[in-house]
């Protein structure tokens, strides 16, 4: 994994946007992997600016969301669907049936679960997968315990990632028990893994990713062995690690 130190979140969202601006620039047609949560947001703010400023075209670039809750309908302000399109496909030129998202709605949410990899396999696979880290290690919404065989699937959150997420909604038994996410295989499979860390919250989780030690208990750390990972971090997040040698 290559890992680049940032000073800030500004610092960090800057350089990401560049990163996903440039690979859409070189490759027209890219398959892009999104995530949601707080530490993308300013990424998204970076690319519709930029989106704004220089035109970069997203025409003809396909998107996958790694997540959803489950029995939340679109148009509720915490689904991922809205917070996608609010912080990110409203401001940019790509068409709504360019992007994916799983849907928390569907009757037969394992037919969902099988649909939404055969999409991304028919699509030619992911080129770029844009990620977050939960404090305990989740990606997606794959929990502590998920093997690391699993493709798009039905999980239940943890109590942490509950209480986590509960900050945007009025209370915290109003976020949803279950959600939908790509697996820890289908974001493996990736060809390339752009991985977001910024703040104190996130520092134990660094000191455990970078300690190499790969295990179920820590879904994130299963990246040291992917071969195309740049984590971008921030310097808060990568205080803990500072004195860590880290040889990989
Ligand atoms: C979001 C997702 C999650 C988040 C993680 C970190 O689509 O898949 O894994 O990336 O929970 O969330 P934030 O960025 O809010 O700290």
């Amino acid at each position: 994994m290559k890992i680049i130190t940032v000073e800030n979140y500004q610092e960090m969202s800057r350089k990401a946007a560049e990163y996903i601006v440039d690979k859409v620039i070189s490759k027209p047609d890219l398959n892009l992997g999104l995530a949601t949560g707080g530490t993308p947001k300013g990424v998204y703010k970076n690319i519709k600016e930029d989106h704004k400023k220089n035109h970069t075209s997203y025409e003809h670039v396909t998107t996958f969301n790694l997540d959803e809750y489950i029995g939340l309908k679109q148009e509720d302000p915490n689904s991922y669907y809205q917070y996608m399109y609010e912080n990110l496909f409203k401001h940019i030129n790509i068409s709504l049936t360019q992007t994916n998202i799983p849907s928390g709605l569907n009757e037969n949410i394992q037919a969902e679960c099988t649909e939404y990899e055969r999409k991304i396999v028919d699509a030619g696979g992911i080129d770029l997968q844009l990620l977050g880290i939960g404090s305990n290690g989740h990606i997606g919404f794959n929990e502590p315990g998920t093997p690391f065989t699993t493709k798009t699937h039905v999980v239940d959150l943890a109590l942490s990632t509950k209480k986590a997420n509960a900050r945007y909604f009025d209370k915290i038994n109003e976020v949803p028990s279950q959600a939908i996410t790509m697996g820890i295989q289908t974001i493996m499979n990736s060809k390339e893994i752009l991985l977001l860390v910024s703040g104190k919250a996130k520092q134990d989780a660094m000191v455990k990713l970078l300690s190499g030690v790969v295990t179920e208990n820590f879904p994130a750390s299963i990246l040291n062995q992917h071969h195309n990972t740049t984590i971008i971090a921030d310097e808060e997040a990568m205080e803990l690690v500072k004195n860590m040698s880290y040889v990989r």
